[in-house]
């Protein structure tokens, strides 16, 4: 397993790589890896040749300072895990000044009304520090193939249109999501919840399932009504938004129409960390 953290060397390691006729893959992640990792990593390997796993905990797509200062950076961990499952595979972990430069800001993105809720509306900025970094790697890295977990649904809509935007020759992979026992979308954050948050947090889950069931029986103001009853009466979570959204535009649906394909989208936090989770309706 190589651990790559110089462009430069990067570039030449791949470069030999695809004069041989190796497909590359690509799986960008900010680190402290867990089993829903491991699954992306997992489809990178059986779809391309050569599998690249970046390491970079991205400062420009943090809105909150404390959040950027608490996310879990396990490099040596993280490398360990990688070299027991896949030993051939490429860690690129590069640095602030490898990736930025002096200049640590985001490019201006128009990702149009895919990034106007949700996340675009509650962590201002945050798409356009996902859309530079990622076009960041892209570019380097250069891949046939990038793999995105479909747990950040509203990322993968985005990356697909950055991809559209910047015409980058690359396959996005969506990855279906992966969950904890007790339905608990796995995400680095959870490690930084207490045993009893992260049991709680099966809430987020159960609720998204609860709406899929009832969904088509009632009205999304009435499942909205019934989401934001259930996680007031919890004493963990607090909710940020629960919203049913059309699941190619994004955009908060006020009525369901036939014909239309719907996701469900919850934004919550158990004390000072967020989850997110969404599944999908119909
Ligand atoms: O999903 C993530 O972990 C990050 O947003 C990504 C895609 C690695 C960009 O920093």
């Amino acid at each position: 397993m190589h651990i790559i953290h110089e462009k430069e060397i990067l570039e030449n390691l791949l470069s030999a790589k695809r004069k041989a006729g190796k497909k590359i893959g690509l799986v960008p992640t900010m680190g402290a890896l867990h089993t829903g990792h491991l699954s992306l990593v997992e489809k990178a390997n059986t779809t391309a040749d050569v599998v690249v796993i970046s390491i970079f905990v991205n400062p420009t797509q943090f809105n909150n300072q404390n959040d950027l200062a608490n996310y879990p950076r396990t490099l040596e961990k993280d490398s360990e895990l990688l070299a027991h499952h896949y030993p051939d595979c490429i860690i690129f972990a590069p640095s602030e000044q490898t990736m930025y430069s002096d200049q640590l800001q985001a490019n201006t993105y128009e990702f149009g009304p895919l990034a106007n809720y949700m996340e675009g509306q509650f962590r201002q900025g945050h798409f356009d520090g996902v859309g530079t970094i990622v076009n960041k790697l892209l570019r380097l890295v250069k891949p046939d193939f990038a793999f995105f977990g479909e747990k950040d649904y509203q990322q993968l809509l985005i990356i697909k249109k950055l991809v559209e935007i910047e015409k980058l020759p690359v396959t996005i992979i969506p990855c279906s999501i992966s969950r904890e026992k007790n339905g608990l979308a796995r995400s680095s954050r959870n490690e930084l919840l207490t045993t009893e948050q992260r049991e709680r947090a099966s809430l987020i889950f159960q609720s998204l399932q609860d709406v899929k069931q009832e969904f088509g029986t009632k009205s999304v103001i009435e499942l909205s009504g019934e989401i934001e009853k259930k996680f007031k009466n919890s004493a963990i979570l607090k909710l940020e938004y629960f919203i049913i959204a059309n699941a190619e535009t994004l955009e908060p649906a006020k009525k369901i129409e036939t014909g239309t394909k719907y996701r469900a989208f919850i934004a919550a936090y158990a004390g000072e960390v967020r989850l997110i989770d969404n599944m999908a309706l119909n």
